[in-house]
């Protein structure tokens, strides 16, 4: 799978969720200190390090992501934004020791705590990381984004998910986990739990089309050894479709943890 399309994939998901992750950053904008020092994990695209550098006065953050590609991303993003003194990037794996960030008050973790090989460790690692009184906030997917429901292909995207959902199990990753429970038994206090039903009803910006298109396209290679030849072509039919479509909605549910050390 073209890493590029990973890449549009977590861009348009803030552009087109932008309510969400606007209510989400000013709700930590709230919680955080001033000026604080944020390490970003799994910055991915970066589009949390730019809105945490853009909302919180004085931050500054430090992008961790596994992938050199991604922290490209994130400084060229960085670079247009004119936040390159606020921005810095870091390539590390955090299924191994973690680096030494220095003193740090934030650690903020959008959808990359399920990709944590053993998280009670990385929430252990978290832990040791935060000063005293420092801020995590862990903010993960309950659903992956549907754009069909009610409409006569609605049943093909639920078969996508399903498969979709088969798939990231069988590869170890932690969907579903009860973060708030590991939160607490990693030894954070005060933990916060705020969930987010999302729900955007048609008409949609032309940005929608398009994430739903890139949702799909990358779910239909991801799931080529999984399907059958006339599900597949089922699919790629209502992906061909979708930048015309009129009747598209979108619904996904997050949840956020907050929590202090
Ligand atoms: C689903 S993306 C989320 C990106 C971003 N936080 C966002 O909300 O758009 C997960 C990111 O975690 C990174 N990642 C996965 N496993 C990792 C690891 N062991 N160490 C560091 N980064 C990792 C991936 O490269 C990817 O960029």
């Amino acid at each position: 799978m073209a890493h590029d399309h990973f890449i549009e994939l977590l861009d348009l998901d803030a552009e087109v969720l932008h309510d969400y992750h606007h209510d989400l950053i000013t709700w930590v904008g709230r919680e955080a200190a001033d000026h604080p020092r944020v390490v970003d994990l799994g910055a991915g695209s970066g589009t949390g390090s730019l809105a945490l550098a853009r909302e919180l006065p004085g931050a500054r953050v430090t992008a961790v992501d596994v992938s050199p590609e991604m922290l490209a991303h994130v400084r060229s993003g960085a670079e247009s934004a004119g936040l390159t003194d606020r921005i810095g990037t870091v390539e590390a794996d955090l299924d191994q020791p973690w680096p030494d960030f220095g003193p740090v008050d934030v650690i903020w973790a959008a959808a990359s705590m399920h990709h944590m090989a053993d998280p009670a460790r990385a929430l252990a690692s978290a832990h040791a990381a935060l000063s005293p009184g420092g801020l995590l906030v862990i903010a993960e997917l309950d659903s992956f984004p549907r754009f069909l429901t009610g409409t006569a292909d609605e049943a093909v995207e639920q078969l996508v998910h399903e498969e979709a959902a088969k798939r990231r199990h069988e590869a170890g990753l932690h969907m579903h986990e009860n973060w708030g429970d590991r939160i607490t038994q990693a030894g954070f206090t005060a933990v916060t739990e705020r969930r987010f039903d999302i729900d955007l009803q048609p008409p949609l910006p032309p940005a929608a089309n398009r994430y739903a298109e890139v949702s799909l396209f990358r779910s239909r290679h991801m799931l080529e050894d999984r399907l059958s030849p006339s599900d597949l072509a089922a699919v790629e039919k209502v992906v061909a479709e979708l930048p015309a479509r009129t009747d598209l909605s979108i619904r996904t549910e997050r949840t956020v943890w907050l929590a202090r050390r």
